[in-house]
């Protein structure tokens, strides 16, 4: 794949740069429409916005296949590091320098449990640099006035945001939340997986290209290229 951004369905991302590939909550080896092959594609880094299962998803196979480093949040990091994995934990509002650039883990309202029913730490939105690109994943959240001090603060230019509502903010907060983030470029994620998170991508689209701003509807497997 060329340097970009893949979409594996939900919150499941393929960052490609160079001869790094990053995979951020990556639970898509159930889906039958994801094409995407583990052994083949690189993958260098895993990381994890939090331990519920529709986003830990296959973390302990890909990171066993791979030794791929898992970063998180501490005590989900601790989790990964009991289950054999290589695994880096951070604190809430931290960045570490990665071999691709860096990653900022910034607060989500959300809860996080791991897959043994333990408490995970803090979930977590995560802001990449990718060889000076940067990528703000908002992981599960509800609307908080935080996008706005992201916005200000890292001016990310590409940002993935939660449109499904039930377990994160729906379209209408997610519009309110790109307008406080002033990313360049948007994409929706966590909707119609499950009916109780079906939501109108089109709505959120037309909203943000109201405001000057591009919004990718992707379908599974499309790659945006950087
Ligand atoms: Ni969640
Ligand atoms: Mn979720």
């Amino acid at each position: 794949m060329a340097d970009g951004i893949k979409y594996l369905g939900h919150s499941a991302f393929y960052i490609k740069s160079g001869e790094y590939g990053i995979l951020i909550d990556p639970w898509f080896l159930h889906n039958p429409n994801v094409t995407f092959d583990i052994n083949r594609e690189k993958i260098t880094h895993i990381i994890l916005t939090h331990g519920h299962s529709d986003h830990f998803g296959d973390t302990v196979n890909i990171a066993k296949a791979t030794n791929a480093k898992v970063i998180a949040i501490f005590e989900t990091a601790i989790f990964c590091q009991k289950m054999g994995l290589n695994s880096v934990g951070v604190g809430m509002g931290s960045a570490i320098p990665t071999d691709f650039g860096s990653v900022r883990f910034l607060p989500a309202t959300h809860t996080n449990s791991l897959p043994n029913g333990e408490y995970g730490g803090l979930a977590a939105s995560v802001l990449l640099d990718v060889d000076g690109v940067k990528i703000f994943h908002a992981g599960d959240t509800g609307l908080t006035r935080e996008f706005e001090l992201i916005g200000k603060l890292y001016r990310p230019y590409y940002a993935m945001l939660p449109i499904g509502g039930h377990y994160t903010m729906g379209v209408e907060e997610a519009i309110i939340a790109a307008e406080m983030l002033n990313a360049e470029e948007y994409i929706p994620m966590h909707y119609n997986t499950f009916d109780v998170i079906a939501a109108d991508p089109i709505e959120f689209k037309t909203a943000l290209e109201e405001m000057g701003k591009t919004c990718h509807i992707m379908p599974a497997n499309e790659v945006l290229t950087f």
